[in-house]
């Protein structure tokens, strides 16, 4: 084969083969490299280089009031314990090819624990956050702190952290839980271990880490930089509530958005999982926006709608959704909305792959996604 040879034309031409006389066909040359564990690049360029970002992640809805019926079901059937860590259902996104993983980078679930029940401590590689849609009188363990749950707090157990979770009442409670496993998976990074004992010990008195860096915008004077995660392990619904508050009467809407910081750096929560909340004003509809990477979100407040690439997701509490790569987003409250959104954007900055565009025309929805 020469390089004048152009392969698409050239199919039924027949080339000189490598190293010897033969003359062989296009396509027995293609299979000559395949038999060498070798592809030619020439057939698939645009399908590895596109012009720009083609996710296999597609948008995707899941209803609170679909899920929770079966998160209750497992609950009945589901033991849990040692070897059985966590009773959770994963939101599994239909282009990803049956994995359950919500997007290419993420993991969004919702996870159950029964009245009176604990899940075992373990630790892992990969980083998770919960965030608590409803219930209380629930802790999660973090490295010994006990953090108390409650609607609207986030939870992070940073990779490797030991964590385990604690439900001494009696109602069941459920959250969702956010994890980057499926970019740690294709990093081929995970490692998983049980913790010695059945839970660990934590100290008697909760929530030490929000003692000692709880609040807004302060860190104990002295305490070192802990870049690997944020020391704060709870984030406390009553502080993003005021920060989201402040914001919106300081610019006005049709959003606030805020992210959780490692206050000791002022980076990302963790390295791998970028959490944020969003406030959205009724009435007003955010201007539209693409960025490289996924986000999912889970309704905390309200209801709304959002048009992701011309089509309308609507929204009510409990509700988690998908955002795809490079995808056009527009949001609309239809009463007063927060939103929490994890999404993989620090480390696509921290690789320096992080875009992100606003773009001028509003989209027209054109079709409504049908929840299952
Ligand atoms: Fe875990």
């Amino acid at each position: 084969m020469t390089a004048t040879d152009h392969p698409g034309s050239s199919r039924n031409r027949r080339f000189r083969g490598v190293g010897d006389t033969l003359e062989v066909s296009y396509d027995e040359f293609c299979g000559a490299l395949a038999a060498k564990d070798l592809q030619p690049l020439w057939t698939q360029a645009a399908k590895l280089m596109p012009n720009e970002p083609i996710p296999r992640t597609l948008p995707w809805l899941w209803k609170w009031t679909t899920v929770l019926p079966l998160a209750q079901r497992a609950g009945e059937l589901i033991a849990i314990g040692r070897g059985g860590d966590r009773r959770v259902l994963a939101l599994a996104n239909p282009g990803l090819g049956g994995l359950p993983y919500t997007s290419s980078t993420l993991w969004g679930a919702y996870q159950y624990l029964g009245a009176h029940e604990s899940a075992p401590g373990h630790r892992h590689t990969p980083s998770a956050l919960r965030f608590v849609i409803e219930g209380t009188g629930v802790w999660t363990t973090v490295d010994g702190d006990a953090c108390d749950m409650s609607p609207g707090d986030l939870v992070l157990t940073p990779s490797w952290t030991w964590h385990d979770h604690s439900n001494p009442t009696d109602a069941p409670m459920v959250w969702f839980d956010g994890l980057d496993l499926p970019l740690a998976a294709s990093l081929e990074a995970v490692f998983f271990e049980p913790y010695p004992e059945l839970m660990q010990k934590s100290a008697p008195d909760h929530n030490s880490s929000e003692r000692l860096f709880g609040g807004r915008a302060v860190k104990p004077l002295g305490e070192p930089a802990n870049p690997r995660h944020s020391p704060l392990f709870v984030y406390r619904y009553r502080d993003t509530d005021e920060a989201l508050e402040a914001l919106l009467k300081e610019r006005g809407g049709p959003a606030a958005s805020i992210e959780f910081v490692n206050p000791t750096n002022g980076s990302s929560a963790m390295p791998t999982l970028g959490c944020e909340m969003h406030r959205l004003v009724p009435g007003q509809r955010t201007p539209p926006r693409r960025k490289v990477g996924s986000s999912v979100y889970v309704t905390f407040k309200g209801r709304g709608f959002t048009v992701v690439n011309g089509e309308r997701f609507d929204w009510e509490r409990g509700d988690a959704f998908v955002t795809p790569s490079w995808a056009t987003i527009e949001h609309q409250a239809l009463e007063p909305a927060d939103l929490f959104a994890v999404t993989d954007r620090p480390v696509l900055e921290a690789l320096h792959l992080y875009r992100e565009e606003r773009l001028t025309t509003p989209q027209e929805a054109t079709r409504n996604f049908q929840p299952k």
